[in-house]
C-alpha cells in the first residue's frame, strides 16, 4: 500500500483521494477550503454529447468513458456517504431559439451523429412536449439521451464524508510515495510552465419548479444552459471569460445568462434569484485534461476545463491504476502533459 498526497480538494482531488483510500492506500488531501473552487460553482452537467466540440475528437472517447462510470460511481458514493447526490441520467434537451440557431443546432446534431454520439433530432412541438415551460417561439432542437447531471456541491460533501477522518489537512510535511497535484488552474503555480490557465465562468442560481431536464439552448447565437434539480434549484450558466484570476460577478455577465435563459423559458423570470457566483475552470491549449507524471513520484491531474465533474471518476480510477500497475490506462495516453513539451519553458 502507498502513501498518496493529493494537493487540491476539488471534485478531482477528492475523487482521487476517495478511490485511493477505498483501495487501502493512506491518503492526505491538502486544501484549506475543500470544494470551494470551481467545484462549488460548477453546474454539474454530465455531458459527453453536449460538451463534445468540433475539432476535439480525441476527447470524445474520454468523455464517453467517463459518462459510463457515473452510474456506479454515484451509487457507491451515495451509499458510502449517505448523501443524496441529486444524480440523474435522463437526458438533455438541446433547443434553438431562432431559425439561425436551428441551423447551427442541426449542424451540431450532424456532427454528433458522425462522431457516434447519441442524439435524436426533435421538432419544436417535440421539444415542448419534453419541457412544456419552453417558449412557444422555440424552433426545434434535439434530445441527448447520454447526458445527465449531478449536484457538484453534494458530490464534494459526499466525498468529504466518505473519506477517512483526518484525511483533509491544511499543510505539513509527509513522506508520500505519490503526490498528485490536482489544484485546478493553480496547479500552474506548483509546476512552472504547465499550460493550464483560469477561464472564468459566471453562473446564476434560481429557485422554482416546473423543469425536468437539463436544457442547453442557443438564442441569437448566445449559448446558455439551464440545470434544474429535484430540490428546486435551477443553475443557469455560464459565461466563458479570459480574465486571469478575477472572480467578480458582473451585471453584464449575469445579463448575458438570464436574457437567453428567459427567452427560452419565460417562466424563469418569476423564479427566485438565489445566488450569483463566478469560478475559474482549469483551461488548457487544446481544452483537454493534463494527467501524467511531471517529476518522479509526482503527477498532475488538472486541465479538466468544462468537464471536471464528468471526468472525476475516470480520472480517479486512472490514478488508482497508476498505483496498481505503475502506468496510467491507455485511455489517458493522449492527455499526458508531455504533449505540450514544446510550449513549456
Ligand atoms: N460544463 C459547463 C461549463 O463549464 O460551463
Amino acid at each position: 500500500m502507498s502513501r498518496v498526497a493529493v494537493v487540491g480538494g476539488g471534485v478531482i482531488g477528492l475523487a482521487i483521494a476517495w478511490r485511493c483510500a477505498e483501495r487501502g492506500h493512506e491518503v492526505r488531501v491538502y486544501d484549506p477550503a475543500p470544494g470551494s473552487g470551481a467545484t462549488g460553482v460548477a453546474a454539474g452537467m454530465l455531458a459527453p454529447t453536449g460538451e463534445a466540440r468540433f475539432g476535439e475528437e480525441p476527447l470524445h472517447r474520454l468523455l464517453l468513458a467517463a459518462a459510463a462510470r457515473w452510474p456506479a460511481f454515484a451509487a457507491e458514493l451515495a451509499s458510502a456517504s449517505r448523501i443524496d447526490l441529486s444524480y440523474r441520467n435522463d437526458g438533455t434537451v438541446l433547443v434553438a431559439g431562432t431559425d439561425d440557431d436551428l441551423r447551427a443546432v442541426r449542424r451540431l446534431v450532424d456532427f454528433h451523429r458522425r462522431s457516434g454520439l447519441p442524439v435524436r433530432p426533435l421538432t419544436a412541438a417535440e421539444v415542448r412536449d419534453r419541457e412544456p415551460l419552453l417558449s412557444p417561439r422555440v424552433r426545434g432542437g434535439a434530445f441527448l439521451p447520454g447526458d445527465g447531471q449531478v449536484d457538484p456541491r453534494r458530490v464534494a460533501r459526499a466525498l468529504l464524508a466518505a473519506l477517512p477522518e483526518g484525511t483533509v489537512v491544511t499543510g505539513g510535511e509527509w513522506p508520500a510515495d505519490l503526490t498528485v497535484l490536482a489544484a485546478g488552474h493553480a496547479t500552474a503555480d506548483l509546476v512552472p510552465g504547465l499550460p493550464v490557465r483560469p477561464v472564468k465562468g459566471q453562473i446564476a442560481r434560481l429557485r422554482g419548479d416546473g423543469l425536468t431536464h437539463v436544457i442547453r439552448g442557443q438564442v441569437a447565437n448566445r449559448s446558455v444552459y439551464i440545470v434544474p434539480r429535484a430540490d428546486g434549484e435551477v443553475v443557469v450558466g455560464a459565461t466563458e471569460e479570459e480574465r486571469g484570476t478575477d472572480t467578480t460577478v458582473t451585471a453584464g455577465g449575469v445579463l448575458d445568462l438570464l436574457r437567453p435563459a428567459v427567452a427560452l423559458v419565460p417562466a424563469l423570470a418569476e423564479y427566485e434569484l438565489v445566488e450569483t457566483s463566478a469560478g475559474l475552470r482549469p483551461g488548457t491549449p487544446d481544452n483537454a485534461p493534463l494527467v501524467g507524471e511531471v517529476a518522479p513520484g509526482t503527477v498532475v491531474a488538472t486541465g479538466h476545463y468544462r468537464d471536471g465533474v464528468l471526468l472525476a471518476p475516470v480520472t480517479a480510477d486512472a490514478i488508482v491504476t497508476l498505483l496498481d500497475t505503475g502506468e496510467l490506462p491507455e485511455l489517458f495516453r493522449p492527455f499526458s502533459p508531455d504533449r505540450f513539451a514544446e510550449v513549456a519553458p
